[in-house]
């Protein structure tokens, strides 16, 4: 702790197989990257993020995590994950500051009560969703959900409006994927919904996701026995269902076509419509030229991130000042 600062940082996330079939409680299988979210809590006169006042009531997942606060706070954020890019920025915006706010409270809270934490702050501000980027952002390193064969340890489940979600710690192997930002924002809630006025509408719709999950199955065997060319395979043909739902665009299928050549996959990640996708390679710096060629921003993430947790210190937030006088 550094001037009254409580600083916790967690990782991003992406979705290596299952985002929107996950809704329904099928399987997915997501993986921590090595890029982190930073947020430090300290009590003040006045709210305040990064040296801006702040009215909490504007920004929902904040909102939710101060609801039972009796006091103002500064809060600083760093964020090295792309911002509202289906890379789980504000599920692990929501489950540092929920740990730096327990530590501030003098609590400490367990892995499993942070993640619940978290996941009410994601379906607050955005009120649908599975509790998969919060699972994930928490946790850190791999997290299958609901495989029908599991082989790593328990962590938890959630349920909510009848489905259910079963976690378990996921031992992948170390990889490079190559992510690729398209920098349009497009938020989760409406792209959830999308697919859910399909589902409701389309019996094909029922089996594409039907397909999803097979898909998904497959491709966590491929992850947990290192088969690449597998793993990479099951991922494009999920992009092929992705897109028959209707949740890629062209800017993500351009990323996506322009990756394959130097990839053993690839395939939007995260809700779609804009945002993120991934490339899993051991060509990276090939991909990421690539995907700059079509003017996409190119990220290389290595797998095994580790899990939220309390940081020694508060970040550097350019021109603010963390030891300001009080
Ligand atoms: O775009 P993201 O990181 O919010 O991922 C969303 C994944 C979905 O399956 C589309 C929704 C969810 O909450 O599971």
């Amino acid at each position: 702790m550094s001037s009254g600062w409580h600083t916790a940082s967690a990782p991003g996330k992406f979705v290596i197989l299952g985002e929107h079939s996950v809704v329904y409680g099928k399987p997915a299988v997501t993986l921590a990257v090595d890029l982190r979210m930073t947020v430090a809590v300290r009590r003040s006169k006045w709210n305040t993020m990064n040296g801006e006042r702040l009215d909490f009531r504007r920004q929902a997942h904040i909102r939710y995590l101060t609801r039972d606060l009796n006091h103002a706070i500064d809060m600083l954020t760093c964020s090295e994950i792309p911002v509202g890019s289906g890379m789980g920025s504000s599920a692990a915006l929501s489950a540092a500051m929920a740990m730096a706010l327990a530590s501030e409270r003098g609590e400490h809270m367990t892995e499993e009560q942070v993640m619940r934490e978290a996941y009410e702050a994601e379906y607050f501000a955005q009120g649908n969703g599975s509790p998969m980027d919060a699972s994930t952002c928490v946790h850190g390193g791999g997290v299958s959900i609901n495989m029908p064969d599991p082989d790593g340890e328990f962590l938890w489940r959630v349920e909510r409006n009848g489905r259910s979600w079963s976690f378990n710690d996921l031992k992948a192997p170390e990889m490079t994927f190559v992510i690729g930002n398209t920098g349009i924002r497009a938020p989760t809630g409406p792209q959830v919904d999308k697919v859910h006025r399909y589902m409701d509408r389309s019996h094909f719709a029922r089996e594409v996701v039907d397909d999803i999950e097979t898909v998904t199955i497959e491709g966590g065997k491929a992850l947990r026995s290192n088969d690449v060319e597998a793993l990479g395979r099951l991922m494009t043909q999920d992009h092929k269902l992705l897109s028959i739902l209707g949740v890629s665009c062209d800017e993500l299928n351009r990323l996506v076509n322009a990756s394959l050549p130097y990839s053993y996959g690839a395939k939007l990640t995260g809700s779609g419509g804009g945002g993120c996708m991934v490339a899993l390679t051991d060509r990276p710096e090939k991909v990421c030229e690539a995907i700059k060629s079509r003017g996409g921003t190119p990220y290389v993430v290595r797998t095994g991130g580790r899990g939220a947790t309390m940081e020694p210190e508060p970040p550097k937030v350019p021109g603010v000042r963390r030891r300001a006088s009080r």
